[in-house]
């Protein structure tokens, strides 16, 4: 099934200026005959453009303040993280895995999925040497988007790990030394060596033009893609210089993303730690006083002009090891509020919380909790976005399709497996969509609310 984003309609109606030479003069016939004569306007519009603009052209996410818009219409996130996607469609016999997820999300009315648009070096690498790229699992990620396109769902495309999965900026790091110019063994040396901040342009420059082999659209003119991240949780090891090199390799990598793709935001895809260029009383909102020292000052680096939007990640099992349920659901109160709040009074940007989760190897876990846990920070969005805040959405971290336990980890939820969870998510998706349609509801949402 295909939707036009955001807005009622459908390919089929003429655009504005057109609608003179295809209303239908014959009243009977045409209800008759509507497909044909839709086709024959098609046809006329367009000429000979490929059978394909029958699919709908949706528009881009912009942003207005705090806001993010399509269509003019402000636009609130329910989201999910499918790490996945690049690489189950690699090989034709896990494909089905890709569609289905999507299927399920859009069942559910979630409207982006956040997903690694890297490999670097492991298996079904894109990119298996410094500047060398598979086209076999390019043309992967192409049919990815055009799969999710299909499904009405929006793309976070993340563009380097920096943890060790899926390569990460130790692969950089790894292969500058081989190449034998890496100034240093340190993966901090993804940051600042100027020789692999230059490679790591030629993956952007590569991936953000790469032409889609199955439309013909460059990845930067396609509207599919929600937004691009710099890098997933960005942080440094050794501290003392981290947090100047962090800032500058921000800066230029946000400066050349914005110089290649204008159309498209972007963020940095920070934890949301707060670093010594905030107050103290932000400080203090950290889950510990190292938790400052990671190289990353979320008001500074989501300061950065290039960068439209800030993140925040949300793993109190991780930060909060001894608490239980009560202290940890307080806990993310507070920090979600105190990054709303950033987002309003500090950085004029909205906020999403790309990632949450509750881990099932807590003692006693059940998978109430998770409902307790999730439906606190739906209801912090929600109540933002009553008020018009800064809380833009939040991404569960993450939802798998059945026959992937090789792929999960303490978070992974299999949507059909927990009807109280699938319940939760549907209702965040519709109170959202009920904001911002109000009556005028999307002809999607009608089938999930
Ligand atoms: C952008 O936001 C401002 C302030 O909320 C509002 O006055 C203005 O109409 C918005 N612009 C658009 C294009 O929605
Ligand atoms: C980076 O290097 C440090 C020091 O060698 C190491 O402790 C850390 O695990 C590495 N991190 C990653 C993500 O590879
Ligand atoms: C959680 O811990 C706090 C502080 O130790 C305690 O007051 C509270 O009763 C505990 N809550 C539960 C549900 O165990």
């Amino acid at each position: 099934m295909n939707f036009v984003w955001g807005r009622k309609g459908s390919w089929s109606k003429p655009p504005p200026g057109s609608s003179k030479r295809t209303k239908p003069r014959n009243g009977k016939l045409c209800p008759v005959l509507g497909f044909v004569c839709c086709m024959v306007f098609m046809y006329m519009a367009f000429g000979a453009v490929k059978f394909r603009t029958q699919e709908p052209r949706s528009s881009f996410v912009k942003r207005n303040g705090t806001h993010f818009m399509v269509d003019g219409r402000v636009f609130y996130v329910n989201g999910w993280n499918s790490y996945w996607l690049m690489d189950q469609a690699a090989e034709a016999s896990s494909r089905s895995r890709v569609t289905e997820i999507l299927q399920t999300g859009a069942r559910m009315g979630l409207t982006v999925c956040r997903t690694w648009a890297f490999n670097d070096g492991a298996d079904h690498a894109l990119q298996v040497a410094l500047g060398i790229f598979d086209e076999r699992v390019f043309e992967a990620l192409d049919w990815v988007i055009v799969e999710a396109q299909k499904h009405g769902i929006r793309l976070l495309l993340s563009l380097v790990n920096n943890l060790q999965s899926y390569g990460g900026k130790t692969q950089y790091v790894k292969w500058a030394r081989e190449e034998g110019f890496g100034s240093s063994s340190t993966n901090d040396s993804f940051f600042f060596d100027p020789s692999i901040r230059s490679y790591f342009k030629i993956y952007l420059k590569t991936i953000l033009t790469r032409k889609n082999h199955l439309t013909g659209t460059e990845y930067r003119d396609d509207p599919t893609i929600f937004a691009w991240e710099l890098m997933n949780e960005p942080q440094y090891s050794s501290s003392s210089s981290g947090f100047k090199e962090m800032q500058e390799w921000i800066e230029e990598m946000a400066e050349y993303v914005k110089r290649i793709d204008k159309k498209h935001l972007l963020t940095v895809g920070l934890e949301g730690f707060y670093g010594p260029a905030s107050p103290p009383e932000k400080t203090k909102v950290n889950p510990g006083k190292s938790y400052g020292e990671l190289g990353s000052d979320f008001l500074r680096n989501s300061k950065t002009p290039d960068i439209d939007f800030a993140s925040a990640h949300i793993y109190p099992d991780n930060w909060l090891m001894d608490a239980n349920l009560t202290e940890k659901t307080d806990y993310v109160s507070k920090w979600v509020t105190s990054h709303i709040e950033d987002g309003e009074k500090e950085l004029h940007k909205p906020v999403l919380f790309t990632e949450f989760g509750l881990s099932d190897k807590n003692n006693n876990f059940d998978h109430s909790h998770r409902v307790t846990f999730y439906k606190s920070i739906y209801d912090t969005i929600y109540e933002s976005a009553l008020r018009n805040g800064a809380g833009a959405g939040a991404f569960i971290w993450h939802l798998l399709v059945g026959g992937m336990e090789k792929y999960t980890d303490d978070f992974g939820i299999i949507p059909g497996e927990t009807p109280s969870i699938d319940r939760l998510i549907k209702e965040q998706s519709c109170r959202l969509i009920a904001l911002q349609h109000g009556k005028d509801l999307p002809e999607r949402s009608s089938t999930v609310c």
